[in-house]
């Protein structure tokens, strides 16, 4: 692709005022416009719909968006890489690891151990890649309040990291509402461009403010929507940046389930849609946790083993 001889103000109705706007807001390439819905492009560059809509469809065209040819699709799919859970059970089950280019959702009760995925996450993603890493930093949005730097030095130092130096490579921030969440998503397109090398996005929770702020029936469109365009976001900056978004989710009790675990993940379709990974983890014996991947497009529904230890997640209990 020759994405970077083409400027935006090559595109039709877009001048350099319009291009410098849309610059300042993180769309500052071909593919963040092709990408964008029409109604967006119009809000953030303030121009009209139909304006909006040409440029779009001239972006596409530029960059031969829509059919291509599956050699070029296995090129793209090429660059992908996996990060270790730390878990080689938890590895396979997700096909390798935590995939780049990818939404990996992990659904589960309380203490089912998804906030200590996420910790461990963050620290072998910088690992390099022979251990499974990818040399990459960190950006966590942290809704809950649970994240915990002293458990990132405890992780690290076993995994033979400096300490300090992983607290560092991960740019935390406190969501205080659903707002707020989604503006940080924005936020990361900053950091990208001062050329951090951010191979992890965190989400921890994603559900939790949408679901305390939008109660009741009445208001579950407006949720839906929101959080679509949430998901849309995430997966936008996954696939343009090649990098990791995980994302922790609730669960509820589900009463149409007889047999089994009656809980299912939150969210609806829209979770479920926008995710290309789904784990739910139950808890096991002890320190043993259960993890199912449920409707995976390209692997097959499967469960594994894998505990929570002081090291982090791990195949072995401690
Ligand atoms: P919610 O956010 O409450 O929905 O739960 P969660 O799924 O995020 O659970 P989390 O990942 O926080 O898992 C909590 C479990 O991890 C508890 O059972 C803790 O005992 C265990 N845990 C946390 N820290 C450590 C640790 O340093 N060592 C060990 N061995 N276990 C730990
Ligand atoms: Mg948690």
């Amino acid at each position: 692709m020759e994405e970077k001889k083409i400027k935006l103000t090559d595109l039709p109705g877009i001048g350099q005022a319009t291009a410098s706007k849309l610059e300042s807001a993180g769309y500052s390439d071909l593919m963040s416009i092709a990408v964008m819905s029409p109604a967006d492009l119009a809000a953030i560059a303030e121009i009209n719909e139909g304006a909006a809509r040409k440029a779009i469809v001239a972006a596409r065209k530029m960059l031969k968006l829509g059919f291509e040819n599956a050699s070029d699709y296995l090129k793209r799919r090429e660059k992908i890489f996996k990060i270790t859970t730390g878990s080689k059970n938890l590895d396979n089950l997700l096909g390798g690891g935590l995939e780049t280019a990818a939404i990996t959702e992990a659904a589960g009760a309380f203490g089912s151990g998804k906030t200590q995925l996420a910790h461990t996450l963050a620290v072998n993603v910088q690992l390099p890649k022979e251990k499974g890493g990818a040399n990459g930093k960190v950006v966590w949005i942290d809704t809950e309040s649970t994240f915990r730097p002293e458990r990132i030095k405890q992780i690290a130092k076993a995994k033979g990291l400096d300490p300090e130096k992983a607290l560092k490579n991960i740019f935390v921030a406190r969501a205080f509402n659903a707002d707020h969440q989604m503006l940080l998503v924005d936020k990361i397109r900053d950091l990208l461009k001062e050329n951090e090398n951010i191979r992890l996005v965190v989400v921890d929770s994603v559900i939790a403010h949408f679901r305390a702020e939008y109660v009741g029936r009445g208001m579950l469109a407006d949720r839906q929507q929101k959080l679509n365009r949430h998901m849309h976001d995430l997966m936008r900056i996954a696939q343009a940046h090649n990098l990791a978004v995980y994302i922790t989710n609730q669960v509820m009790a589900n009463p149409a389930v007889m047999f089994g675990d009656p809980t299912t993940p939150i969210g609806g379709h829209i979770i479920a849609h926008g995710s290309t990974y789904r784990l739910y983890l139950r808890k096991g014996k002890k320190d043993a946790r259960v993890a199912k991947l449920i409707d995976s497009p390209n692997l097959p529904e499967a469960e594994c083993v894998f505990y929570i230890t002081d090291k982090g997640i791990s195949d072995q209990p401690s």
